[in-house]
């Protein structure tokens, strides 16, 4: 069949597109999950444990039911039973909520108390009284710690690393940079705190849930529950942020589930900001241990990164610091460890770039130590360094541009009129300088459906279950199908966030929109072979439209092996007050290469986000463990500092021309890498300005005036 003829159109990936749903966010007409009203809903509030080890020895539900308006109190003792091993990526006993007497930390989930309304949950939930049977803690981690050992064998494990001969290789340097570095707890903090319905309607569970993938959570919710996955369906239609917490944990999804089963009435359970301190995992404190050896004009003979991060007693998650060192530079010997030490506190989890961000922190700290040891710049230093193949891989890059990266990035910044020498700048009474660091992020591509529905009044419907969690995707998937389909944005519907969708990647590791793009191109492919072969025009269509579906999996894995990632060079300039302590960063500028770049307005968005986050990281953001009662003393955000507008100066973003069609969509992702090598940057410009190295963050003030010390 003839479709419209297509009007001389350009094309509108690449070129900016102001968000679909934009004007619903700022008028509050589009509605998150906490605030959509459901007739006969009731209100769950999670009451959470208050010491960090032992067993409930009794929950006094008694009094609490007496309350005006409450309808239950689940706890262990009267919960339903789950399926083990369910989880996102592997078991994850995380989601066995109200199953045994046993709490792991403090901030766990002991009880659930539903009520008419959210008020009356709560005042139950504050008056629920519970007993436990205290056992000694150990919330207090460290790197010599007694408990730290190798991660245990998982897909998702990271492999230590012993390739060539380190020890020959330092013994045979010119110099060896050999330095510990640490960062702290950080949290996420997303915008909406997580909140989900459940509720019963014609023999399915429906869940409106705030996620980063509504498949995956169906799936997980299907397995724990024992039921047909046909029989779930989860949405989340608007999700305000995420970064990582909002797939893995489910505390808040489970309950409601639960609560619904058994009440035989809609449940919404929304997490409170002190819960999300607790539930959602979060990025665990590391110790790490960077050696580098070199020869005197700084070429690497060997790379060892030995990070050790805590990880909880309920389920094992290890931050993968060791992501940033396996890619970024050649050496002819690597030996990369990845160790964990389980204690009595909430189990870690993905935060943006995990690995990545903490493990570039201490990677390129020790780059700029190098390179003030050796006596070159720390940007010649790393073109020095830069590998043919994947350096431990040894498989080809799909493409890598860190090079032109820093070039660019040297030019637009001024990088060449800086004095090499730390401490001679001043303006008043501020100390300035300068710092450089490289960023990467996997460029990863997870199998994902899509459909697309030629519809008889000539417009096209998409529907992939892709999550939106405020990065823009919703757009970004309009402009590729309109591509895709030859067409104007505006004759594309997205449908998103709808497991009923089928399969799709989740919005995480910066792969949603390199997934979800990859199954519209296919779709679209598909439609277009369809429609050729139809008699009449569109307006001859049946009423519900030629429909043409697709699936990457078997693509996926036919695909040859490479390695890919998005590089990036990121500059800071700061001016540190040595009286004070106070630390200002006066600008950034970050130049990325991520593959095609779908919509220039939200792309900028990410990296800007992204980098505010890593000034954060270097500057603020710290959790503040209490080991004597195994809790946080900052686990709000009164006490948690996050860059705020009063932090944050101009702040440049931008990006390099990048053709890549290992996926062939060419994007390679950008959620995530604006924030690595962020804190790297601050932190070689505060040394830089001063001549002390930072090497454990956050640069406190007190930090600075103690000369950097742990
Ligand atoms: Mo992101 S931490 O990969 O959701």
């Amino acid at each position: 069949m003839t479709t419209p003829a297509a009007p001389p159109r350009t094309s509108a990936t690449g070129t900016p597109h102001t968000r679909r749903e934009g004007r619903a966010k700022v008028t509050g007409e589009a509605r998150y999950t906490g605030d959509i009203p459901f007739a006969e809903l009731a209100h769950g509030w999670l009451v959470t444990s208050t010491v960090a080890r032992g067993r409930i020895r009794s929950v006094d539900t008694d009094t609490v039911l007496a309350m005006p308006g409450v309808l239950a109190v689940l706890h262990p003792g009267n919960a339903l039973r789950l399926t083990p091993g369910a989880g996102l990526m592997g078991p994850d006993a995380n989601l066995q909520l109200l199953q045994d007497d046993r709490v792991p930390h403090v901030g766990w989930p002991v009880a659930l108390v539903v009520a008419e309304t959210q008020e009356q949950a709560r005042a139950g939930a504050d008056a629920l009284v519970i007993t436990y049977d205290e056992e000694p803690h150990d919330t207090a981690f460290r790197a010599d710690h007694p408990g730290l050992r190798p991660t245990a064998p998982s897909p998702l494990a990271m492999p230590d690393v012993d390739q060539g001969d380190p020890d020959a290789g330092l013994a045979a340097s010119a110099v060896v940079v050999d330095r510990e570095y640490t960062t702290p707890e950080e949290f996420h903090n997303a915008m909406e705190p997580h909140a989900a319905m459940a509720r019963w309607e014609n023999g399915r569970l429906e869940v409106v849930d705030s996620n980063q993938g509504s498949y995956a959570v169906a799936q997980v919710l299907a397995k724990l529950f024992s039921l047909d996955a046909d029989t779930v369906r989860v949405r989340s239609e608007h999700v305000g942020g995420g970064f990582g917490s909002k797939g893995l944990r489910l505390p808040h999804t489970v309950l409601a589930v639960m609560a619904t089963t058994i009440l035989h009435r809609p449940v919404r359970v929304v997490l409170t900001r002190r819960q999300m301190f607790s539930l959602v995992g979060h990025r665990p404190a590391t110790a790490q241990r960077v050696r580098l050896g070199a020869d005197a004009d700084g070429r690497l003979r060997v790379v060892e990164h030995e990070t050790a991060s805590p990880t909880s007693t309920v389920h094992e998650f290890a931050e993968q610091s060791t992501r940033h060192s396996r890619t970024l530079y050649a050496a002819d010997a690597f030996r990369l460890r990845t160790r964990v030490v389980p204690l009595d506190v909430p189990t870690p989890g993905f935060m943006r770039a995990p690995g990545w961000a903490p493990g570039s922190f201490a990677v390129e700290s020790a780059m700029d130590e190098l390179a003030a040891e050796v006596g070159v710049d720390p940007i010649a230093l790393r073109l020095r360094n830069e590998p043919e193949a994947g350096p431990v891989s040894g498989l080809p890059f799909s493409s890598r541009n860190l090079v032109a990266c820093l070039e660019e990035g040297a030019r637009r910044f001024g990088w060449a009129d800086r004095d090499p020498r730390p401490g001679v700048r001043r303006d008043g009474r501020w100390l300035l300088g300068t710092g450089v660091a490289a960023s990467a992020h996997s460029a990863g591509v997870g199998a994902s459906t899509a459909a697309i529905t030629a519809e008889a009044d000539g417009t096209y419907t998409v529907r992939v279950t892709a999550a939106d969690i405020g990065t823009g995707a919703r757009t970004a998937l309009g402009q590729i199908a309109a591509d895709a389909l030859e067409v104007s944005p505006e004759s594309v519907r997205i449908r998103i966030a709808d497991s009923d969708f089928g399969l799709a990647w989740l919005a995480g590791g910066s792969m949603g929109t390199a997934s979800w793009a990859w199954a519209i191109n296919e779709a679209a492919v598909a439609l277009r072979k369809k429609l050729a072969d139809l008699p009449g025009d569109m307006a001859d269509l049946p009423p519900e439209g030629v429909t043409a579906h697709a699936d990457t999996t078997e693509l996926l894995a036919a695909r040859e092996q490479r390695e890919s990632h998005g590089y990036g060079a990121q500059f800071a300039e700061v001016a540190v007050d040595p009286a004070s302590g106070e630390v200002r960063v006066r600008r950034m500028l970050g130049i990325f290469a991520v593959g095609r770049v779908v919509n220039p307005l939200t792309a900028r968005n990410q990296f800007i986000g992204g980098m505010t986050w890593g000034l954060s990281m270097a500057l603020h953001e710290e959790g503040v463990r209490d080991d004597a009662s195994g809790g946080l003393a900052n686990g709000d955000l009164a006490g948690y500092h996050v860059a705020a507008n009063a932090d944050v100066p101009l702040i440049e973003a931008d990006w390099i021309e990048e053709h890549d069609t290992y996926n062939p969509s060419g994007i390679k992702g950008l959620g995530e890498i604006g924030i690595v090598g962020g804190a790297a940057a601050v932190a070689n410009a505060v040394w830089h300005a001063t001549g002390v190295r930072h090497r454990h963050l956050p640069i406190s003030l007190e930090r600075v005036l103690s000369g950097g010390r742990r």
